[in-house]
């Protein structure tokens, strides 16, 4: 064995006449100037090295390698690029043979298409994600996936982003083998040591004839090109990726990696590349609150559940699905049982559907527990109370839970706006009391806000982020306010959409303009999907203490009288007739809106969506500019992480402060200060959007900060 100089982040070791080169290039070896250099220089300097006869490319750590470096988006480029190291690979004399394990994606996958050989270990990941990125694979990657395993299955892994197991990479024919060795290194040598004995050269992926069955490639494409219209919701890089798939077929090698190239440029171009960036970048800083950085989270092995509501079940089956233990507490047996149906009802739909088997349902059941006695819980490292929204009933559960739990346990509260310092003032250990605010489905949404009451420690708040992180969550650190981060700015747009209602607007105009910027769907599709009464009976209790001065929109009300509370009750802003999912507008709902208009002497006016989507914006961009004053919130890229993983703001836009910043934040204050007249007492200007406009500044500059 000899030792090579390394070439910076790629080491070279000779292995008898293998020469072997690793990327190690931490945390995930992404393909930065450096590692691209390297790589392009030990192959160049292989070719004319009589001692090697194959060559063989591995990652150090925990991956091959899992990108371009997605740092470098939108900086100058620096040479060699990735295509060029690709075809240096590629047009090597000696056989390259890529050894894979753990993530093998989209510049890395490029690479390993580039050998002329693949091999992988069983758990390897394997796929071309720059669509989520708003990219296509810009390295070869479009030319040589449908070359190699044809164009149905090169665009469902382009087009879905998603990462294939190695077996069924296999399937595809993306590698050539799944290795018995338990290593990379030492399956890639085994496996180049076979080739030389077998006299196997250097086999292009380039020349690869799985696009020989012209018809069956084409049919792929059109297939492809008739479902975006449907898919793609607005996203910019998927018909480019069908595009370059199209050249895969018409074009020869070279000239399709010229249009491949053309194509990636322009969405390297594009806002919607550098939005989902943003957002790549942003979930990742949410998860490191300043408490994660310098407190260690607390033991995480038995957790308990108060309620078993809707909530306190999804939040049960969230824990269960993460291989923890959980014990529920109902008042008594029969809710006790209810809780425990709701949990089952979860599983038995996924059994129902294919997606679980009786084995996983009872293997999460074992780790189920009810109770009706609080000492039940005695010995629970984390319990979340998740009962009905009233302070005083949430007190007493906290009182009943500080009796019980043992010293050390994190007491959280899943409510959605109370106040977490009096709940935490209902225990004598108020350090361990904090917010998980998780949203329904609370098995399915990926949002979890964290709230930091005024006396919550350090380690209990790292515990919250460790909970998150075991439970696949995206965790949001928020302050204690009055909704906190999500739902208090929610209400104040939702203010916004019932004040342009009344003033003119039809709740199906405004769905249509909010589905129109490319949200899934519109704020009264949802008011029907979670029922109206939820909201009906907050309205009721807030009414003592509501602002006078502020327009009370009162249609929500008229319906929720008349029992509308959408869906679950057949109609709401719209009709579901015969328990249908998607809602028809009813000519009545209009009714009661028009007379509405008449009892508040408002004479109603049209609305483009244009205007609907401006001033639902700038009253989100506003409330969150109050939000991130208070510090509420820490940074503006943690209001977008809430909104892109929580409430369906178009991920393409990169979340409500990332667009402001696009639109420009002179632009949302004029259009603030050009609604005031109307309704001044609404459209206040947040006093820092005032200060950043007047500094030059963005909400960017604040996550820099
Ligand atoms: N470039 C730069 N940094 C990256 C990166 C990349 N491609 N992928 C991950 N990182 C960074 C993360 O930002 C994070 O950094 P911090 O610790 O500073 O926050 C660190 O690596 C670890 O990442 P995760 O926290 O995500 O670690 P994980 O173990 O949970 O997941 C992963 C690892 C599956 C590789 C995941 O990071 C991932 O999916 N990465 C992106 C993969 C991707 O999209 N690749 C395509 C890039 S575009 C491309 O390649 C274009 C082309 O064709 C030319």
């Amino acid at each position: 064995m000899a030792e090579h100089a390394p070439h910076g982040t790629v080491a070279s070791q000779r292995h008898d006449d293998i020469l072997v080169l690793t990327i190690d290039h931490p945390p995930v070896n992404a393909l930065s100037a450096d590692v691209r250099r390297g790589l392009a220089d030990a192959i160049c300097a292989a070719q004319s090295d009589s001692g090697v006869r194959a060559i063989v490319l591995t990652g150090a750590g925990r991956n091959f390698i899992a990108g371009a470096d997605i740092r470098e988006f939108g900086k100058s480029p620096q040479p060699p690029a990735l295509p060029d190291v690709c075809n240096a690979i590629e047009a090597s004399a000696k056989p390259v043979i890529a050894a894979l394990h753990g993530a093998v994606l989209g510049g890395g996958l490029e690479i390993a298409l580039s050998a002329h050989y693949r091999i992988a270990l069983a758990g390897a990941r394997l796929g071309l994600p720059e669509v989520n990125l708003g990219l296509l694979p810009g390295a070869g990657g479009t030319q040589r996936t449908p070359r190699l395993i044809g164009a149905a299955a090169a665009l469902d892994i382009m087009l879905s982003g998603r990462h294939a197991s190695a077996k069924e990479a296999l399937e595809w024919g993306l590698v050539d083998r799944i290795a018995a060795e338990p290593e990379a290194r030492a399956a890639g040598i085994a496996y180049a040591q076979e080739l030389l004995r077998q006299g196997a050269g250097p086999r292009p992926t380039r020349d690869a004839t799985a696009l020989q069955d012209r018809a069956a490639a084409q049919a792929a494409i059109d297939a492809a090109r008739a479902q975006l219209q449907s898919r793609q919701r607005g996203l910019f890089s998927p018909s480019r990726i069908v595009d370059a798939a199209q050249a895969a077929l018409d074009q020869p090698f070279d000239s399709g990696l010229q249009t491949e190239r053309a194509l990636f440029l322009q969405c390297l171009d594009s806002p919607q590349r550098a939005a989902l960036v943003h957002a790549f970048f942003a979930e990742r800083e949410t998860a490191k609150a300043p408490e994660t950085r310098h407190a260690q989270p607390r033991p995480l092995l038995r957790l308990g559940v108060v309620g078993g509501g809707t909530m306190g079940a999804g939040i049960a089956v969230a824990m269960l699905d993460a291989g923890l233990s959980v014990v529920m507490v109902e008042q008594h047996e029969e809710a006790l049982a209810r809780g425990r149906a709701r949990v089952e009802q979860v599983y038995d739909l996924l059994v129902a559907k294919g997606r679980l088997d009786a084995a996983g349902k009872a293997e999460r059941m074992a780790r189920y527990t009810g109770a009706t006695q609080y000492d039940a819980l005695s010995d629970a490292d984390l319990i979340v109370e998740a009962v009905f929204e009233d302070l005083d009933v949430k007190a007493a559960v906290f009182a009943e839970l500080d009796r019980i739990a043992k010293p050390g346990a994190v007491l959280a509260t899943n409510t959605s706006y109370l106040d977490v310092d009096r709940i935490a003032a209902a225990t004598s250990r108020p350090a361990d009391v904090l917010g998980l605010h998780f949203f329904s489905p609370a098995n399915i949404m990926k949002l979890l806000e964290i709230v930091v009451a005024g006396r919550t420690s350090p380690d209990a708040v790292a515990t919250g982020f460790e909970l998150a992180r075991r439970l696949r969550k995206t965790p949001v650190r928020a302050g204690v306010c009055d909704g906190f981060i999500g739902n208090r700015i929610l209400a104040v747009y939702r203010q916004a959409a019932d004040l342009m209602m009344e003033d003119g607007a039809s709740p199906y105009d405004i769905d249509a303009a909010v589905r129109g910027f490319g949200y899934p769907m519109g704020p009264y599709q949802v008011a029907d999907l979670a029922g109206g009464d939820i909201g009906w009976a907050t309205r009721k209790r807030r009414a003592a203490t509501r602002d006078p001065r502020l327009r009370y929109v009162q249609i929500a009300d008229r319906l929720c009288e008349r029992g509308w509370f959408g869906q679950k009750t057949g109609r709401g802003y719209y009709l579901y007739p015969d328990g249908a999912r998607t809602g028809t507008p009813d000519p009545e709902v209009l009714a009661i809106i028009d007379a509405e208009r008449q009892r508040a002497g408002i004479a109603p006016r049209p609305f483009s969506h244009e205007e609907i989507m401006r001033r639902y914006l700038a009253a989100m961009v506003n409330e969150a500019a109050n939000v991130l004053r208070e510090g509420i919130a820490l940074r503006p890229l943690d209001i977008d992480v809430v909104f892109l993983s929580g409430y369906g703001f178009p991920r393409y836009r990169g979340g409500p402060m990332h667009y402001a910043d696009q639109v420009g934040l002179a632009r949302i204050l004029a259009d603030i200060r050009e609604f005031a007249p109307q309704d001044p007492h609404f459209w206040q200007p947040s006093a820092l959007l005032i200060e950043l406009v007047e500094s030059g500044r963005d909400f960017a500059s604040l996550n820099r900060a």
